[in-house]
């Protein structure tokens, strides 16, 4: 999470939906196979849960354990093969679960140990594994840990984290932000060391009275940075690792990780550009607290440490997912690390899926064809053949279904953002409620705002209470099926009487019949479970196109997105690819003009329509022997 989207259109249902070539699929079970193997996580449909706001069983307003094992029939229906759950270790939550104060316990408010063993094995039963975040950066303040490291400076825990005595407040290049926190000394005032910002706001350096000095902070002054440099931090890290992995889970989601390591020298980064951003700091090129080399080492050994696993009791390989905001594509290539010294199996490429104009998330978030056809062919040509994982929602964003919906077609929007998301050769994660079509819900005062960074910088940033409000299951009542209290702990937006699981699953034509059929169509056919990916009709500037074609005869499938309000004609030439067909059948499509057999020379596409179709890979003159790669 780096910059914020500030947009947040108006939100209409879209006058664009039709009928579907493929039956909905909801209330039935479906027969195709389910991830497995050691390569589960290549084929998996990752969904994560913000627990707070999943849903509630006990009645406290507040989502918990036991509500997301009541409901891990739903997301078995829904094709889903993992969940990852944002934290829900014991934590004073001002940060909402990401100030970690005990790593080996649940927090009371989510449950018990025996009811996370229960969702465990629970989740077995229902092909759902179960995927932790883990939050390696920092700790809560209030983790024995941070309270030992700050009772003294000799405490052997003190250099568990990052301190600094300041500077003198005269000394020479002293900025003027650093005086803005001036301290008393020892010896006289002193300043940060340098002029490093929270991620959150203010100077990422606290001051601590009784022992004189400051602690580095990424992000809110409750979260004190741990200081990888030491390797006692990296041995009880690794043994939390372990204390989820022996209980079963199959993996951890890692929070923040580019931001393991500071510059030893601890030198002022320069600034990116003049002004000051919404919490009033200036804006710096974070060259000396994000992506220092020492991650990667780390990342190595721990690696090895979960393979070790990978032939224990709970089947299969254990995988590493990176909290990876990164500049460009290219980027993500050192995260996987090398066939030698392997490091997270999916670090996440943002930049599909949280786009603006020079950076990653943030405004101007358009549904424009090229930015999605240059960063999705960057993805098969940038990392090598490494699996992307793409993700359009996650609980730090303004939702897609904001994002990128124009006010008017926003359902059809989102059936093109849902097909790119598990169509395209990657590893898809979901964020609860995005099947749904879910809006973003800014609170529209100040008093009522939960996320500190929405209360320090309103009304520049509301912070991200919006992506995180209850999620909405039926119409049953106010609390749209999520909870009994009629406090929820954030509110339940006004529109769960029409957008809510229980009426979409009995409209053919809803967003989660359509997330249905997709996942449903990518177990089934072999080429989008598996095979390559090639991008189509490179220049047209509204019709997303590509190919996916495996290596085994099977059908190729080609998906046509049309990005543009007005009606398209595709023209599909696959004769590049080695396949001969001049027709498709198609599979699936949200749009009027386009069912059944359909020449590919020339495609209708009624606006953002969306179009599946299965192209035979027999015909003579095919190519029998590899996918297709990149362009
Ligand atoms: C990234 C998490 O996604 C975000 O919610 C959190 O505030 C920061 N890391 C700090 O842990």
């Amino acid at each position: 999470m780096k910059l914020r989207l500030l947009i947040v259109a108006v939100v209409l249902f879209s006058s664009v939906s039709y009928a579907q070539t493929v039956p909905a699929v909801h209330g039935t079970t479906t027969a195709a196979p389910t991830a497995s193997g050691p390569d589960w996580w290549k084929h998996a449909v990752l969904y994560e849960i913000y627990p707070r706001s999943f849903q509630d069983s006990n009645g406290d307003g507040v989502g918990d354990l036991n509500g997301i094992t009541a409901r891990l029939g739903y997301l078995e229906h829904l094709g889903v093969d993992a969940v990852w759950i944002s934290p829900m270790y014991p934590s004073p939550q001002v940060d909402f679960g990401y100030d970690i104060s005990n790593y080996e316990a649940v927090d009371p408010q989510y449950g018990t140990l025996a009811d996370f063993d229960r969702l465990v094995a629970s989740g077995r039963e229902h092909h759902i594994r179960i995927i932790l975040d883990m939050v390696l950066n920092h700790t809560s303040d209030k983790h024995p840990w941070f309270a030992e490291a700050a009772s003294s400076r000799t405490n052997p825990k003190h250099d568990w984290y990052c301190w600094s005595d300041g500077v003198p407040a005269d000394a020479p290049g002293v900025t003027d932000y650093q005086k803005r926190f001036v301290q008393d000394g020892p010896n006289g005032k002193v300043v940060p060391p340098n002029n490093w910002v929270s991620l959150f706001g203010g100077s990422a350096w606290e001051w601590v009275p009784a022992l004189h000095q400051f602690y580095y902070h990424k992000f809110y002054k409750q979260q004190p940075d741990l200081d990888w440099r030491n390797p006692e931090v990296e041995k009880a890290m690794f043994a939390a690792m372990r204390f989820w992995m022996d209980r079963g889970v199959a993996g951890f989601r890692l929070d923040a990780i580019p931001t393991l390591f500071e510059d030893p020298q601890m030198r002022n980064e320069p600034v990116a550009r003049a002004g000051v951003n919404a919490q009033g700091d200036p804006i710096l090129n974070d060259i000396y607290t994000n992506m220092l080399p020492g991650v990667h080492d780390v990342l190595r050994r721990m690696r090895a440490m979960a393979d070790t696993y990978s032939a224990s009791s709970y089947p299969n390989t254990r995988v590493l997912i990176g909290e990876t905001y990164l500049p460009n594509t290219a980027a993500l290539l050192p995260w996987y690390g090398t066939p030698a010294h392997p490091e997270l199996q999916l670090p996440m490429d943002m930049l599909v899926g949280f786009h603006a104009e020079g950076g990653v998330s943030g405004a101007n978030a358009i549904l424009n064809a090229n930015h999605f056809r240059d960063t999705l062919n960057a993805a098969e040509t940038e990392i090598g053949s490494h699996q992307p994982l793409l993700v359009f929602d996650n609980h730090d964003n303004p939702r897609s279904w904001n994002r990128f919906g124009d006010g008017v077609h926003n359902l059809a929007i989102a059936k093109i953002i849902a097909s790119m998301l598990l169509t395209a050769r990657a590893t898809p994660l979901m964020y609860y409620g995005e099947e749904i079509g879910m809006v973003t819900s800014t609170p529209t005062r100040r008093e009522d705002v939960k996320d500190p960074i929405g209360i320090t910088g309103w009304p520049k940033e509301k912070g991200r209470d919006g992506e995180r409000t209850p999620m909405q299951w039926d119409a049953s009542n106010r609390q749209a099926g999520f909870s009994s209290d009629a406090h929820t702990w954030l509110p339940v937006p006004p529109d769960y009487t029409r957008v809510n699981v229980a009426s979409e699953s009995a409209d053919p034509d809803s967003l989660l019949n359509w997330y249905e059929n997709l996942i449903r169509l990518r177990r089934e056919i072999p080429s989008l479970r598996d095979g390559g990916m090639k991008i189509l009709d490179c220049h047209n500037a509204a019709v997303v196109c590509y190919v996916r074609k495996s290596s085994n005869n099977s059908a190729a499938a080609v998906i046509a997105l049309n990005m543009s309000a007005a009606s398209q004609t595709a023209a599909i030439d696959l004769s590049a690819e080695g396949l001969t067909a001049h027709d498709a059948t198609t599979l699936l499509r949200d749009g009027p003009a386009v069912s059944g057999r359909q020449h590919l020379a020339s495609l209708p596409l009624a606006p953002f329509a969306s179009w599946i179709g299965s192209v035979s890979s027999t015909s003579p003159g095919a190519k029998t022997n590899g996918a297709p790669r990149g362009n």
